[in-house]
């Protein structure tokens, strides 16, 4: 009876063991809630992501929303009744994500916003978020107008996604940017939902309504102020000079337009966020306490500077 006892305690450890040699071996699974492939940037960070899964071993869930708050809702679902052991969430809106959210933290799966920020009454609900200063971001873009045209120019503005934290804070960031200045104009603002295409759409339609008295395109990101470009030579203007451009994001494409001399400026917004997301959620997942906002430094390149820069850029 004893000897019995004492075997079955053996084997139970020795299982206890097993699993747990097996647990420490077991890849890290991560869960990726992806906005979508709206914007050029957005695929740079997209491609950090999944290569920093890579080189760690991790086992990355990758799930693309197509711009829509609903799919990335059913993802994070998906990711939760897997049992993933981390979530990362870049969050096309900022507001609607109390009740998935919960159902994660109800789960003890840690969740790191990635790239743009949420609103929410319980800040329990998500570990931090690392993303870039889109507030900062658009003051640079004002204080770069402001030197360009002596302070005296319309502006039109190309806003991003409608309710994502990334367009209205730059433009906040822009009107407060440009408070003290009252020669700046702006003279309208539209979405172009982050895409070209409809970058290019709007600048028409700016174009057909302004003509020559838009001096500034100033653009939420790169790929609608690369879609306004086309516009401006459609409509018979030289952008650049005619009509100057600044957007934000600092893509190659970006600078390979500065370097033709058809934008002017851009303020950078790092994309390149894998290898970070992944050491912090790692800490989370080991309980460390973290930053609730781990911000990324960003700075504002010119037409001037981008034959010497581009060489350089990663994305
Ligand atoms: O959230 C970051 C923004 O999203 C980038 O500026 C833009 O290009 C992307 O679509």
């Amino acid at each position: 009876m004893k000897k019995a006892l004492v075997l079955a305690l053996l084997a139970l450890s020795v299982a206890v063991l097993a699993g747990g040699a097996f647990a420490a071996d077991k890849p890290l699974v991560v869960g990726f809630s992806q906005i979508g492939a709206e914007s050029g940037w957005r695929t740079a960070e997209t491609e950090s992501v999944i290569s920093a899964a890579k080189d760690l071993g991790i086992d990355l869930k990758f799930s693309d929303g197509q711009q829509k708050q609903e799919n990335q809702i059913k993802a994070i679902r998906s990711f939760i009744a897997q049992g993933v052991d981390g979530i990362l969430l870049a969050p096309v809106v900022e507001t609607g994500w109390e009740p998935v959210l919960g159902e994660a933290k109800k789960a003890n799966i840690p969740v790191i916003l990635l790239d743009r920020g949420i609103t929410v009454n319980d800040e329990s609900l998500y570990v931090c978020k690392i993303t870039s200063d889109f507030v900062f971001e658009g003051k640079e873009a004002a204080k770069w107008v402001i030197a360009e045209t002596g302070g005296t120019a319309n502006v039109v503005q190309l806003q991003g996604t409608p309710g994502a934290s990334a367009a209205t804070e730059r433009q906040k960031g822009f009107e407060e940017g440009i408070k003290d200045a009252p020669g700046i104009k702006i003279l309208e603002s539209q979405t172009g939902d982050f895409t070209m295409e409809l970058g290019k759409q709007v600048m028409e339609a700016f174009l057909k309504k302004y003509g020559k008295d838009i001096n500034v395109v100033y653009a939420h990101n790169d790929d609608m102020g690369l879609g306004a470009i086309q516009a401006i030579k459609e409509a018979g203007f030289k952008p650049g000079e005619d009509i100057k451009i600044i957007t934000v994001d600092a893509t190659k494409a970006a600078f390979e337009a500065m370097v033709a001399g058809e934008m002017n400026a851009v303020v950078e917004c790092n994309p390149l966020l894998g290898p970070l997301a992944f050491e912090t959620l790692k800490k989370a997942i080991a309980g460390e306490t973290l930053e609730k906002w781990i911000v990324q430094k960003d700075e504002v390149f010119t037409k001037d500077q981008a034959p010497s820069v581009i060489g350089d850029r990663k994305y």
